[in-house]
């Protein structure tokens, strides 16, 4: 608790000094035509809705900073490449659409708004906006991004650079951002400063800090959020555009800055609304998955729904116990925590339903499941062959930056019974999964062994079609 005090007085005299740059650019020229889907978009990528992390020349810097051989690398190399090489060190990608040109512009990244003065401010897509086998999509969880690592770097920057720290370096030796990459610790920050808040969304910060058992989560998909009526793994929020507004706590945004950004984030869940999975983008085995279809109904599709032609989803609870998944998400929040939300201005003061105790997690939809690796709600399970063999799901894993497994179908990755002797630096710790680390577990959801291994093929060749 007394850390925390020590932490928001700074964060806020900061905020107070760095006037987050909004949007001072003109609207676009067809804006009158746009949809609310196509204003959503806008806002997330144009729109700082928190204080500005860094500029553009602590960015650039920041490869000073990076462990050799990769420092040399980055020092021989033109700001093109340079930049590319920091795009990839912090799971950053540029934004779809985007052409590089011989001596054009450096491509800013889908996950900051970037300003006309060059402040990046983090937005929503840092966790929500990734790449899969290269390609960038909006929406698709970040595996790649390294929040803790980023940040980390930043520090140090600023530091040589003479620079005031942000919100998240502040922040960093208080509360971890992420052990693993492409992995947050998204569920504490929001209990975090939430518990700061009145039901009006005052600040107030006499009411001390909760009990905060910090562990990591891999981002849902968003495409998932049409089918969805209650949202999170553990079902807690009922849907509307006011809970998508909690990213946007830091004490300087007081309870006005809710109330007047109210209409955008109705567009942002527009946004939401309106996004589709992409499709599997090599040829598919279509009678073999014919009969993988028959089978996950059969085994499947009372907890996950069906597809296709009878599309129905069942949003169901499971039992942690019948599940056998990590379960330390569902025991992090307590029922005070989420008596915080279900009374507070983001649920229409109890007008939209909470799940103030739930006993284990919702099964997710799976559309686009082929291109969401890596699997379960931490992001445990590199491929979709592995979530179908608990038994042979890797102790420790690492990926490649884009490969794409096939023949698994996932995330492209080595794999370890233990971590390597020799990784021993907290960065380079989090290019790997480590599941014995609290709250990573890879154990449960065992359900797929009632199929035989003939029967696991077909289903996996299915999976690819959702
Ligand atoms: C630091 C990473 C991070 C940022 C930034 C972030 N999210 Fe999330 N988001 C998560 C994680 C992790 C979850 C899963 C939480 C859970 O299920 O308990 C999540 C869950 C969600 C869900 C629920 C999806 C579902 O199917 O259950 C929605 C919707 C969502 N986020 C929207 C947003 C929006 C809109 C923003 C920006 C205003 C945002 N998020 C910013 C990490 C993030
Ligand atoms: C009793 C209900 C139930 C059954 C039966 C079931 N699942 Fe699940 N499944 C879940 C739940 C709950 C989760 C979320 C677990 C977690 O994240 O901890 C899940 C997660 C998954 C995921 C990971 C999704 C993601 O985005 O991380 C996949 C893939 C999946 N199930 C496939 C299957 C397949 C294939 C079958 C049939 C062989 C099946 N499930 C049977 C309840 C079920």
């Amino acid at each position: 608790m007394h850390n925390w005090q020590w932490l928001a007085g700074p964060l806020v005299l900061l905020a107070a000094g760095l006037v987050p740059g909004a949007a001072r650019g003109e609207l676009p020229a067809d804006w009158d035509q746009m949809t609310p889907a196509q204003r959503g978009y806008y806002y997330l990528t144009e729109k700082p809705y928190v204080t500005v992390d860094f500029d553009e020349q602590t960015f650039d810097s920041l490869w000073k900073f990076w462990p050799e051989p990769l420092r040399a690398k980055a020092e021989a190399a033109g700001p093109a490449e340079r930049r590319r090489m920091a795009f990839e060190r912090y799971g950053l990608t540029s934004r779809p659409g985007y052409e590089p040109l011989p001596d054009g512009p450096l491509p800013k990244p889908l996950q900051y708004v970037v300003d006309q003065r060059g402040n990046w401010t983090m937005n929503c897509f840092a966790c929500h906006g990734g790449q899969v086998r290269g390609e960038v999509v909006p929406g698709l969880p970040n595996s790649n991004y390294a929040m803790q690592t980023l940040t980390e770097d930043v520090l140090a920057a600023k530091l040589e650079l003479s620079k005031a720290p942000s919100r998240n370096e502040l922040a960093l030796p208080f509360i971890p951002m992420g052990s693993t990459h492409g992995t947050t610790n998204a569920v504490m920050f929001g209990v975090i400063l939430l518990s700061q808040r009145d039901a009006d969304l005052n600040v107030n910060r006499s009411k001390g800090l909760p009990k905060l058992t910090h562990h990591d989560m891999d981002a849902p998909p968003w495409w998932h959020f049409r089918k969805r009526d209650f949202i999170y793994i553990d079902g807690f929020v009922e849907k509307g555009h006011r809970a998508l507004m909690q990213f946007a706590l830091i004490p300087s945004n007081g309870p006005e800055k809710f109330r007047q950004w109210e209409q955008e984030f109705r567009d942002i869940a527009a946004y939401l609304e309106s996004l589709e999975p992409p499709r599997y983008p090599w040829p598919v085995d279509q009678q073999l998955a014919g009969r993988g279809e028959a089978l996950f109904n059969d085994h499947c599709g009372e907890c996950h729904g069906t597809y296709g032609q009878r599309e129905a989803y069942p949003g169901l609870m499971v039992d942690i116990e019948d599940l056998g998944t990590d379960p330390v998400r569902l025991q992090s929040m307590s029922g005070l925590d989420r008596k915080q939300y279900a009374t507070s201005w983001f649920a229409h003061y109890g007008e939209k339903k909470t799940h103030d105790s739930p006993t284990g997690y919702v099964a997710p939809p799976l559309d686009g499941v082929w291109a969401s690796a890596p699997y379960l709600h931490n992001g445990s399970v590199p491929t979709l062959w592995h979530l179908l063999h608990p038994s042979e799901r890797p102790a420790v894993w690492k990926r490649s930056y884009a490969g794409y497994d096939r023949e698994k179908v996932g995330l492209e990755v080595e794999s370890w019974s233990k971590l390597p002797a020799e990784v021993t630096d907290k960065q380079q710790r989090r290019t790997y999964f480590d599941t014995t680390g609290f709250g990573k577990s890879a154990a449960g959801h065992t359900f797929p062994d009632r199929l035989s291994e003939d029967e696991k093929r077909a289903v996996l060749e299915y999976l690819k079609t959702l």
